[in-house]
């Protein structure tokens, strides 16, 4: 009786992203907030958002945060995990929400900036979250001084998704994106890095290593999963101890999500279900 009324009242956090990549995110929270309700949402059916236009992306993403509010049920936290929505659509999320609505950009810029002692900040991501410049503004209203350097690292997605998190294939990857951005000695004063894409957080060893090959030093890695969950478990300290329930969707593509999916968090597929846009 108690433990379905503790169960009832438990913290309710809906995730979405634009595929499987958001799990991390999902990792991070449950990890943090194990007591914690989580409803996750993968757009598989229009997956990638990093290449599309602002305006396609805001669309998408309004559709997708309706279709997984859909029921009416309760909500403590709408998480928006993908960095390339975070970018271009929190604004128009935040104005549909009256709960509160988070993305990843601002819990990553934070901690960047509060990590780098060279005020030099690297961001990897999307070609549309390194179009949008959403990094800069929020690392500029932390801190007029630090200097951003973006770079669009789009392949990565690609690798992550196909299990190559580490090896010769993502260290080639590394090292064609990387090599000539930090010939520049500007960008070489970097000393922290946010991973800005919901992927990266899998390659992370690599990432590290290659930044340390090319600078001869290692740079800090900002894990912008970590960052947010970090974030939630401020707003919602009830979560932080307890067993709360996981449901996953997806728009299309099930067998898949759970197949990649399981390579980011536990994916049960008895527990997947499909939500038609
Ligand atoms: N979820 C996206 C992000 O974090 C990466 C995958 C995509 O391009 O949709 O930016």
């Amino acid at each position: 009786m108690l433990a379905s009324l503790r169960a009832m009242n438990a913290p309710r956090i809906a995730i979405f992203d634009s595929g499987v990549g958001g799990l991390t995110v999902a990792h991070a929270v449950h990890a943090k907030l194990p007591g914690a309700h989580l409803r996750y949402l993968g757009d598989t059916a229009r997956l990638p958002y990093g290449t599309k236009s602002a305006q396609t992306v805001t669309r998408y993403a309004l559709q997708a945060a309706a279709a997984l509010l859909s029921d009416g049920a309760r909500v403590d936290a709408l998480v928006v995990a993908c960095n390339t929505a975070s970018s271009c659509a929190l604004p128009a999320l935040k104005e549909s929400y009256d709960f509160p609505v988070l993305g990843v950009i601002g819990p990553g810029a934070r901690r960047a900036v509060a990590a780098s002692a060279t005020g030099h900040i690297g961001v990897i991501g999307t070609e549309r979250t390194v179009q949008s410049g959403a990094y800069e503004q929020a690392i500029a209203a932390l801190n007029a001084d630090a200097v951003v350097h973006a770079r669009a690292t789009p392949l990565l997605v690609g690798l992550a998704e196909e299990g190559w998190c580490d090896g010769p294939v993502a260290e080639a990857a590394l090292h064609a994106y990387l090599r000539p951005w930090l010939a520049d000695p500007t960008v070489a004063r970097i000393d922290t890095v946010v991973l800005g894409c919901t992927h990266y957080p899998a390659l992370k060893a690599v990432i590290g290593r290659v930044f340390a090959e090319i600078l001869g030093r290692e740079v800090g890695l900002v894990d912008s999963a970590d960052a947010i969950a970090e974030e939630l478990a401020l707003r919602l300290p009830d979560a932080t101890m307890g067993e709360g329930r996981v449901e996953l969707f997806a728009t299309d593509a099930l067998d898949r999500f759970a197949r990649v999916g399981g390579l980011f968090f536990p994916v049960d597929r008895a527990h997947l279900a499909l939500i038609d846009l």
